[in-house]
């Protein structure tokens, strides 16, 4: 439990607030490149701001205020010229500074004094990110999955509405598996008589996360470099199948997570971006590696989706593991009041995550850089701290039977496909084709070796 003025702060991301001002020093994903292919102007809202992003007719990207200086239409009807974004209405110019660039029928037209709210955008990954803080600028963090050379990847976005702390919460939270993935996706199947067609094998994902509540002894968090690790640790003794710890996903400050890690067949970023202080616009940036002597299939751009929330009849769906995530999220509340909870035990990584966000506002307050500030560029970066050379650098790898045969196969077999986002991915049977390339050449390297 924490109290109401805890709560104010930790949440509200507008202009001048503790954790706004947090959020303001660090490059924020706020959508696709691929977005901008059917219509290259948006409006956007980032930290309660609302914006339009452009790409103008020379490839360059803007994200300006929305509303014209002459007299106020909105930019989201703008037309790109070669150099910024015109007003529909007089043909007033901006670029990509906020500087009016001309001013059609006007006396003076040029160099207009008066400047329009503009903030930098970046490319990386598939993904466009945009600075709104005190200049200059840092770095672009080039976290692991962004620049992973041989991959293929996709990209998820939905808007939750609720704060975007609840969500970020979600990874400071293991147990919640056991329910929302175990014992809540038997109910949903079981109501929608799907249980034995999506669920027979006992590899299924609600299986497995139906087991992770046996035998719990503790929950712990740890700081790293980048955010902060935790997990569970099992007993025996207590129910559990065996005496385990189980990490769980990697934390990135602020607003990542990670699961598994850089190199492996399926490893994604969820990113809970603050859209204002009721709406979170939730990433999850998926990467599918390959293994070195396997041919990636060739994927022309990096691909957006929104996967539906809700059926035809407005019901929710429920029968994937981010569907059952986001709405726990939404349902605590458009800003959970946190004055009134009761925690437990399995809360402890969720305290850690509080306390971590409280002394990074507090360091912004005083002056200094927070957690993942980076003055000068810091090249390649592994979120989780472990090697990329973890998966699949031996040229051996296939008959070290690693991860390959002892998890990836599973998930292959059991078709993750079907219970997470990436069934609605436009780029799903391009992924199926590297699942089973990766297969094909993990059994004949198993052959080669038999023989010899
Ligand atoms: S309102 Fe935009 S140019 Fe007149
Ligand atoms: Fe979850």
């Amino acid at each position: 439990m924490i109290t109401r003025e805890q709560n104010e702060r930790l949440t509200r991301v507008g202009p001048g607030t503790p954790c706004g001002e947090l959020m303001r020093r660090y490059w924020i994903p706020f959508a696709a490149v691929a977005q901008l292919d059917d219509n290259p102007v948006r409006k956007v809202r980032i930290l309660g701001e609302d914006l339009v992003l452009y790409r103008d007719k020379s490839g360059t990207l803007g994200l300006i205020g929305e509303r014209c200086l002459h007299r106020l239409v909105d930019m989201k009807y703008g037309i790109p010229d070669q150099n910024g974004l015109r007003c529909p209405y007089h043909g007033w110019l901006y670029g990509e500074d906020g500087v009016c660039r001309d001013r059609p029928m006007e006396t003076s037209r040029g160099n207009f004094a008066q400047k329009t709210k503009a903030y930098p955008v970046q490319e990386l990954g598939g993904l466009i990110f945009a600075y709104m803080g005190p200049l200059p600028a840092p770095a672009l963090p080039k976290w692991d999955l962004f620049v992973w050379p041989h991959a293929i990847r996709q990209i998820a976005t939905n808007v939750i509405p609720c704060n975007w702390l609840q969500c970020q919460e979600n990874t400071g939270d293991p147990t919640h598996s056991a329910w929302a993935h175990g014992e809540f996706f038997r109910y949903v199947l079981e109501k929608q008589g799907k249980l034995a067609e999506r669920a027979s094998s006992e590899l299924h994902t609600l299986h497995d996360r139906s087991r992770l509540g046996d035998g719990i002894k503790e929950l712990f968090a740890c700081p790293t470099e980048y955010g902060f690790e935790k997990g569970t640790v099992y007993s025996k003794e207590l129910g559990a199948a065996k005496d385990q710890v189980r990490s769980h996903s990697t934390v990135i400050f602020p607003f990542y997570t990670q699961t598994d890690v850089v190199g492996s067949p399926r490893s994604e970023f969820q990113i809970r971006v603050p859209i204002d202080d009721t709406n979170t616009l939730h990433i999850c940036y998926q990467c599918y590696s390959a293994p070195p002597g396997v041919e990636l299939p060739k994927q022309n751009r990096i691909p957006w989706y929104e996967p539906p929330t809700h059926d035809e009849k407005g019901e929710p769906i429920l029968d994937y593991v981010l569907a059952q995530d986001a709405i726990m999220w939404a349902a605590q509340g458009p800003i959970t009041d946190r004055t009134k909870e009761m925690l437990g035990r399995t809360d402890v990584p969720i305290v850690f995550l509080r306390r971590q966000l409280d002394e990074q506002i507090s360091r912004v307050e005083r002056g200094d850089d927070p957690m993942n500030f980076f003055r000068n560029d810091p090249g390649m970066l592994h979120g989780n701290g472990q090697s990329p050379e973890s998966h699949w650098a031996a040229p051996d790898w296939a008959r070290k039977k690693l991860f390959v045969s002892a998890g990836f196969r599973q998930m292959f077999h059991k078709g993750f496909y079907k219970d997470d986002t990436d069934r609605y991915g436009p780029d799903i049977e391009l992924v199926k084709e590297l699942h089973r390339r990766i297969e094909e050449y993990e059994i004949q390297a198993n052959r080669e070796e038999a023989l010899t």
